[in-house]
């Protein structure tokens, strides 16, 4: 009998955790490593932030709460849901949980059975596909494309509905493309969705860069068009608003009460309830009036970034950049830099098992991280089903901008070493 259940070989992860351990190997073998692979914003959380959970704490808020959220927290936020999105909502359909990930699991446990299909956003959070696969769905990659500003239309989605549709996942703005939904375009989605899918079809929508958003657009929630309330999830949290990542403080607004109560019991199943005393500084991040400055101070930086971000990227011979309308990602196409590089051809001799493993913008993502000291997250990172021939890197922004001008410098000095990228491949050393 085999230790690891059968579950367990389709089980996806987010590789950004992962890079982690290639820069500590580089930085032990001496390279100086400048970090743009974490989806994190780069600020401490507003000190008035900390201070309401450290005032909790002491004042002995440290037990077991209700398993889908304290009344203050949920409270707030169906007043904030329902304001943002001109939806009526209820505490009693809001379910908080540690981060915005779990919502994307208890969804495919709630909704979809073996066999159902899911379509998803390629390139995406790739924790959608990982659990696509984990409850034995079949995932429906929506490719969006770069020619398109990293969007879709609804003629693309509607050719992907079948009556297998089990959940539709969308996230705008966009990890890892900065891609943002326009109101025209959301409601040609809706009228899709309402035209093709039956009742028990649901929206995902992630909208955890909701507040971190550029050049004057504006957040719309699919679930603001008339009629589709009652099909969305709603996701959302404070990690990436209020640089609260380490907290793990998220929520879903579901459709109905008895939906929620499903997430609630999946709550108590796998967590009991999200820490009190961060839900008290959950509900002061919403509430303080100092807050919006400290979110506009915080997108201020991640905007001037991409204004320096995408221009320098595009000078680099052998990349295209696109311009991301919010989150604090840039996701440039590198198929130039494979093709300078002679990527491509070197991959073809690797042997079968590690051609594989390594797609081409794996290798210049490793090359870059031991030879160059820039760490990035390749294409594959973010959605592997049919992307062979989609070669690109994401950088996060979400670092100052002394370390984005010398980390975009790196990478061009990278784009033109094709001695040191044969000599990276000849030696094999870091493809385990
Ligand atoms: C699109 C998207 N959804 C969800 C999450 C998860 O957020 P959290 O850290 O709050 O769990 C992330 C984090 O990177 C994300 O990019």
């Amino acid at each position: 009998m085999e230790l690891f259940a059968e579950r367990m070989k389709v089980l996806g992860t987010e590789s950004a955790f992962q890079v982690g351990a290639d820069i500590a190997k580089a930085e032990q073998l001496g390279v100086n490593v400048i970090k743009f692979n974490l989806g994190e914003p780069d600020f401490d959380t507003p000190e008035f932030i900390c201070k309401s959970a450290a005032d909790s704490l002491l004042t002995g808020n440290t037990h077991y709460c209700p398993p889908a959220g304290i009344i203050p927290l949920r409270e707030t936020l169906a007043e904030d849901v329902s304001e943002s999105r001109g939806v009526e909502v209820g505490p009693e359909r809001i379910v908080v949980t540690p981060g915005a990930k779990p919502p994307i699991g208890y969804s495919m446990l709630t909704y979809v059975n073996p066999g159902d299909e899911v379509i998803y956003p390629s390139p995406g959070f790739p924790i959608y596909e990982s659990w696509v696969t984990f409850v034995g769905a079949k995932p429906i990659p929506l490719h969006l494309q770069e020619s398109k500003g990293f969007s879709f239309t609804a003629e693309e989605l509607a050719e992907l509905i079948t009556p297998k549709t089990k959940l539709i996942i969308i996230n705008s703005p966009s990890n890892p493309t900065g891609g943002v939904l326009s109101e025209d375009k959301i409601g040609e989605i809706a009228a899709v969705i309402k035209e093709r899918c039956h009742d028990g079809v649901r929206i995902y929508s992630d909208e955890v860069y909701e507040r971190i958003l550029f050049d004057g657009s504006k957040h719309h929630s699919i679930a603001s068009v008339p009629g589709m309330e009652n099909k969305t999830v709603i996701v959302s949290g404070h990690s990436k608003s209020f640089a609260m990542t380490g907290w793990r403080l998220g929520f879903a607004v579901l459709p109905t009460r008895e939906e929620a109560e499903y997430f609630t019991n999946l709550n108590i199943n796998i967590i009991s309830c999200t820490p009190p005393f961060n839900q008290i500084a959950g509900v002061e991040a919403y509430i303080n009036p100092e807050s919006n400055a400290a979110v506009s101070h915080m997108v201020k930086h991640f905007e001037e970034r991409r204004d320096y971000a995408v221009p320098a990227l595009n000078a680099i011979d052998g990349v295209t950049c696109a311009n991301p309308r919010g989150a604090f990602y840039v996701f440039p196409n590198i198929a130039g830099v494979c093709e300078n590089l002679d990527i491509f051809e070197q991959r073809d001799k690797l042997p079968a098992e590690l051609k594989n493993k390594l797609s081409p913008s794996k290798l210049f993502q490793l090359f870059l991280i031991y030879h160059h000291g820039v760490a990035t997250m390749d294409r594959q990172s973010f959605g592997s089903i049919g992307t062979e021939d989609m070669h690109f890197l994401r950088l996060s922004t979400a670092t100052d901008l002394e370390s984005i001008k010398a980390g975009i410098d790196r990478i061009r000095q990278a784009a033109l070493d094709v001695e040191g990228f044969a000599s990276f491949m000849s030696k094999r050393e870091h493809f385990s």
